[in-house]
């Protein structure tokens, strides 16, 4: 049985997810389907590099900024998305949110305008209205749960708001969507036509279905003549937030020692934890096959999932095209969102996040997190389904 396969106990860690599920759902020991990390321990090549280095016992300061760490990001770049990046443009930053807060101080003023396509990951909502900035929604268009950039609304809410920032999240958390080579690109033409900014996040680039492909912004850097930034991390894939540790990436100097001065300078970060270094370097160079085996776990997950839904029509549910967060419409239930999560709560034990998290799209959604062994999405499903069913039948 492979890691991929074995339900470990989660408990005792001080997991937000499993030993803190009260804060978002009321009450304790729920079996949580709920903030994206994974139920999936490091890889065992990864987890000895931590090891030799716990044994060894030195966690001094820590410098990041060495060929080895920043090759490490764009050979990951190169092997996995076939794009070029300069190992100067890397720097390191403690997590993306940080880093998206930093750029959007560097990128526009107070009172200045951010657009992002909604429903959007709900720490964006926080961290542009924690910077005095505005944000402006842009929905991305749902034809039976395919979504779409309505590039008419999005070129209109340019030249009506002159935003100063345009918020990528690729791929989409929660939808899923993969930008394409033609969207990416109408975007970029966009952005340079009324001069905004991009700030992209892309976290979430390598857990796809097969044949999907990402495409960074940066490999269209000749293209873009605004200032932008590719934001991300190698802590979604290989589930180390705890561990600390994320990366800018930018192809312009000036921005770049903007940034620099505010990392080093104004907030004092400019040692990296040790682990988070360690582990960055040996998953990128090294944990390749591990990242295809989890890829293979989640398509696997998604299909049970989808087989379980698919038996109620009235739930509209497709696959993702990349992360591990199912986007469930049940808009044609008969009963309030509300008295769903209360019996999927207390009755059922399960924790899904609520849609509405996301933003006023999401209001009938719910967002299952299938970064877990099959045993536990199963099992999840089945809760619902069940929670479902005891609504039908009260
Ligand atoms: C799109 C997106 N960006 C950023 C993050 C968080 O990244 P970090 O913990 O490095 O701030 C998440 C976590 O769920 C996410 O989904």
């Amino acid at each position: 049985m492979s890691n991929f396969d074995q339900q470990y106990s989660r408990y005792g860690t001080y997991s937000t997810q499993w030993d803190y599920v009260q804060d978002r759902f009321g009450e304790k020991e729920l079996l949580p389907f709920s903030i994206s990390d994974t139920d999936f321990m490091l890889p065992d090549g990864t987890i000895d590099c931590l090891k030799a280095a716990v044994t060894r016992g030195f966690f001094g300061y820590t410098r990041w900024n060495h060929l080895d760490y920043k090759k490490s990001i764009t050979h990951w770049f190169q092997q996995e998305f076939a794009c070029w990046i300069d190992p100067e443009w890397c720097v390191y930053s403690p997590s993306v949110i940080y880093s998206l807060s930093v750029c959007i101080q560097l990128m526009s003023q107070k009172g200045d305008k951010i657009v992002t396509f909604t429903p959007c990951y709900d720490a964006f909502f926080n961290c542009i209205g924690g910077n005095e900035r505005e944000l402006i929604t842009c929905s991305l268009e749902n034809v039976n749960e395919q979504f779409t950039i309505d590039f008419t609304a999005l070129e209109k809410v340019f030249a009506i708001e002159r935003p100063a920032i345009f918020l990528l999240c690729n791929p989409h958390n929660p939808t899923g969507r993969v930008f394409t080579e033609e969207e990416l690109t109408h975007l970029i033409a966009l952005c340079n036509r009324y001069r905004v900014a991009i700030i992209s996040d892309e976290i979430h680039m390598d857990v796809r279905r097969p044949g999907k492909i990402h495409l960074p912004i940066l490999a269209f850097a000749d293209q873009i003549h605004v200032p932008v930034v590719l934001l991300s991390s190698a802590s979604k894939t290989f589930n180390s937030p705890g561990l600390g540790g994320s990366y800018g990436i930018f192809s312009e100097e000036g921005l770049r020692e903007k940034f620099l001065r505010i990392l080093k300078g104004r907030d004092g970060l400019s040692s990296i934890p040790y682990p988070a270094l360690l582990t960055t370097m040996d998953c990128y160079n090294n944990q390749k096959n591990w990242v295809e085996e989890l890829n293979q776990t989640i398509d696997a997950n998604f299909f049970e999932l989808k087989k379980i839904l698919d038996k109620d029509t009235r739930i509209q549910f497709e696959i993702p095209e990349a992360t591990y967060l199912g986007w469930l419409n049940l808009e044609q239930l008969p009963y309030t969102m509300e008295e769903l999560q209360t019996v999927l709560v207390k009755r059922e034990k399960v924790a899904i996040m609520k849609g509405e998290t996301y933003g006023a799209e999401g209001k009938r959604y719910l967002r299952f997190n299938l970064g877990a062994p099959k045993e536990k999405i199963i099992d999840g499903a089945e809760r619902l389904m069940r929670g479902i069913r005891y609504l039908d039948e009260r």
